[in-house]
């Protein structure tokens, strides 16, 4: 994998228009693109067809929350759209995941990696108690990455803090996609806890997602370019 391969670039936009012109910009530059619920709500799958097509891999991060039978059921429509990773919400339990991942499978050769949102980190330990969860987010972050290791997902979502101990906890193959990146020379914008590219994989991330370091970048392309020089 090269440095390239793990950027992946978080297209944070209802504009189709613009995040497509920023799609065709980056083509080659990073190894895909995120789409979230934002995006594919407004566009459809024929919008995330659009996006991938310059050649970039898609990482469908819709975080799928729902009883096993229906999560199966959007995991192979999903299917349709050949994303490279997705997402659903461990929180959904043992069974659901393994209905997820089963589901994948069906993909043959081009199954996706199926990843686990453990705990959202708009969640604190007080939020956290109020739905229903005692002990830490750290706590309850292990136990579902945990969980969802069991039930056959490869890997999770986690912050850049968490990589470290879940790489320790669940081992070199386990994949761990990290968000709240920021080169150095980047601004923080509203993500609290970021650490640079460089320092996120050594703390164990196999993918980055990095988001307005690159998008609100006078020049993205050359942000690209710079944080793949940085991990190389
Ligand atoms: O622009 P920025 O680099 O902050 O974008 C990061 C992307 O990763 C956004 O799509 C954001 O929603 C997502 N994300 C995050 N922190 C998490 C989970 C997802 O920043 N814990």
């Amino acid at each position: 994998m090269t440095p390239t391969d793990k950027i992946f670039v978080a297209l944070d936009t209802a504009e189709a228009e613009a995040a497509l012109a920023l799609a065709r910009r980056l083509a080659g530059l990073v190894g895909g693109i995120k789409l979230g619920k934002q995006l594919f709500t407004s566009e459809g799958p024929a919008g995330a067809r659009k996006l991938a097509a310059p050649g970039l891999k898609m990482f469908l991060d819709l975080k799928f929350h729902d009883i096993p039978a229906t999560v199966a059921g959007a995991v192979t429509a999903a299917l349709k759209l050949k994303p490279f990773m997705l997402t659903v919400h461990a929180a959904g339990g043992r069974a659901m995941m393994q209905a997820a991942a089963k589901a994948a499978t069906e993909a043959g050769k081009q199954r996706p990696l199926v990843l686990g949102v453990t705990v959202l980190t708009s969640l604190a330990d007080r939020e956290l108690a109020e739905t229903g969860v005692a002990g830490t987010a750290a706590d309850q972050v292990l136990r579902l990455a945990r969980l969802a290791k069991e039930s056959g997902l490869d890997g999770v979502v986690c912050s850049p803090r968490e990589a470290k101990m879940l790489r320790q906890a669940l081992g070199k193959d386990f994949k761990l996609v990290v968000p709240g990146i920021r080169p150095q020379w980047a601004a923080s914008d509203d993500q609290k806890r970021v650490m640079t590219p460089k320092e996120a994989v050594a703390a164990g991330a196999d993918y980055l997602v990095i988001g307005r370091p690159i998008t609100a970048a006078e020049d993205p392309a050359d942000a690209a370019r710079r944080i793949a020089a940085e991990l190389g």
